[in-house]
């Protein structure tokens, strides 16, 4: 796909988690590179929960955002085909609950699990609710926790939705930039109560992802 999606994913998220399956493991393969920029960022979720304070570690285990494809996810449309996709991409509208610390299924590793998708706070109102979710994500993109891919064609990245956060920079002008993306299907997050992410709004969106058996 152009960039991801047809649209500039100049913003830090997870992908698809305004769903309750969203994909567990994401694969991205360098096609087209521009000669400068176009790099992809991965953030660890894990040591960003790691590097909060106590008292925040114990808030947000506590909290549930509400994630949805309800917003204004990238830059604004450049021309007709974007514009076009985004009318596609908010024609359904989707809100899951998701728990702000994720429990790894595999690893039992807490991460914070928001992103550019969260957009609430459940129980919250929107200032509190915002000024909270800054404050969290402000530990994912601490440089500490983010490799920078700088793509050659041919590479392939691999990385661990239930633990990471991602973006691209939108530095390469009108270069051409091409990456295929393949992901695996995932399960539905579970918090430190462990309780499951639900559906607010939509349904399973399995046309989006499938749930893995
Ligand atoms: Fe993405």
């Amino acid at each position: 796909m152009d960039a991801e999606e047809g649209i500039r994913a100049n913003r830090w998220h997870t992908d698809v988690t305004f769903v309750r399956t969203p994909p567990k493991v994401s694969t991205l393969r360098g096609i087209v590179v521009p000669p400068y920029g176009g790099n992809t960022l991965i953030a660890n979720t894990g040591a960003a929960y790691r590097d909060l304070p106590q008292p925040l570690r114990e808030l947000a285990d506590r909290l549930w955002a509400v994630h949805t494809n309800d917003y204004d996810y990238a830059a604004p449309p450049r021309n007709t085909k974007a514009a076009e996709h985004r009318e596609r991409f908010i024609s359904r509208k989707y809100r899951t609950a998701h728990p702000v610390i994720r429990v790894h299924p595999e690893s039992g590793e807490r991460g914070l699990f928001i992103g550019g998708f969260a957009q609430s706070l459940l129980g919250l109102g929107p200032s509190a609710s915002r000024d909270l979710l800054r404050i969290f994500q402000s530990s994912v993109v601490r440089p500490e926790n983010i490799v920078r891919i700088a793509w050659s064609p041919g590479d392939v990245v691999v990385f661990d939705n239930r633990i990471t956060q991602h973006y691209a920079p939108d530095d390469y002008g009108d270069l051409p930039r091409l990456l295929h993306r393949v992901t695996v299907a995932g399960d539905a997050p579970v918090g430190v109560d462990g309780e499951r992410a639900y559906v607010l709004e939509g349904d399973e969106a399995n046309h989006y992802t499938p749930a893995a058996a």
